[in-house]
């Protein structure tokens, strides 16, 4: 599986709120981008053992740039440090996809809820059902009023995106958006983790869709032993206690694309041929994970004693 990957020049880097850049990427030989759609991500290598996703939030239809948007974070593992501190304008960054785990599917009717850094997927997917004409609401949310970015650019969409600042309107009020859902409508959600499990725990299953960014507290089941088939390598390995299938493979010197090791990214997503995944990543939809069909191997384990993979 061939996934793109370049080195990109941030084109412009600008402050969007308090504690937000946005940066613009450009090929330095103004090569035309991968296309892509809302919901996309990309992942950028900022160093060795550095690599960070950040949610496509520019227009699409533009295949000159890649708009990224990226949240300080004190208390993160560097990436976001890295980008406020010393990514600078001219500066040239490595990427690689896109990559999306978190599609627009065609519906009549969305609701789409942010919380903070999470308006960056959906900013595009506003523009997206705006032109397929669907009605459409957007509640979004962020600590403060400065804090929450791209807020110009929804103000185009006058009343249909309410912006709710923490400080000057309280908690996220989810039933004004999640009760008496229309039929036909599609909830998209993005944001803090909390956020995530209060509206999956209102809104009706099989109507929701969202993105994590940090990994969902999951509960699993015992950590045990377990072999595995790699079945286009020939590899049969045995998967110890407490080391991932990733790390188990990787150690076999087989070569597997992964990015955040934590079920987040979805770039590890392997096929499954046989076997019932213990499936503990953030990225797979319900229905998804009944199919057994794939399963993040940076995370995800076995409720048996083997797994054959396409690998
Ligand atoms: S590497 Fe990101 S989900 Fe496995």
């Amino acid at each position: 599986m061939s996934v793109y990957e370049a080195e990109l020049v941030v084109d412009r880097r600008e402050h969007a709120a308090d504690g937000v850049l946005a940066l613009t990427l450009r090929h330095p030989l103004g090569e035309e981008l991968p296309a892509w759609e809302p919901g996309a991500h990309i992942d950028v290598l900022l160093g060795p053992d550095l690599e960070r996703q950040y949610s496509l939030c520019g227009d699409p239809a533009d295949r000159q740039v890649w708009r990224i948007g990226v949240l300080r974070e004190p208390e993160g593992r560097g990436g976001s440090a890295y980008v406020h501190g010393e990514l600078r304008q001219g500066d040239k960054v490595r990427v690689r996809g896109p990559r999306n785990n978190f599609a627009l599917e065609p519906a009549p009717r969305y609701r789409f809820i942010a919380g903070g850094i999470g308006i960056t997927p959906i900013l595009p997917m506003l523009a997206a059902a705006e032109a397929a004409g669907a009605q459409w609401t957007l509640l979004y949310g962020g600590r403060t009023r400065d804090s929450m970015a791209f807020t110009e650019e929804l103000g185009a969409y006058g009343d249909k995106a309410t912006l709710a600042p923490q400080d000057e309107r309280g908690l996220l009020d989810l039933g004004s958006v999640l009760d008496d859902l229309p039929e036909g409508t599609l909830v998209y959600c993005c944001g803090p983790g909390p956020l995530l499990d209060a509206v999956e725990e209102r809104c009706p299953r099989g109507r929701l869709r969202v993105e994590r960014f940090q990994p969902k507290d999951q509960k699993t089941g015992p950590d045990s032993e377990f072999e595995v088939v790699l079945e286009r390598t020939g590899h049969t390995l045995t998967v110890p206690e407490g080391v991932s299938v990733l790390d188990t493979v990787r150690a076999a010197g087989v070569e597997v694309l992964f990015s955040c090791t934590e079920g987040t990214c979805g770039t590890c997503e392997t096929d499954v041929l046989e076997g019932t995944p213990d499936h503990r990543d953030s990225v797979l939809t319900d229905e998804e994970r009944a199919s057994g069909e794939t399963m993040m191997i940076c995370v995800s384990r076995c409720r048996g004693e083997r797994l054959v993979l396409d690998l």
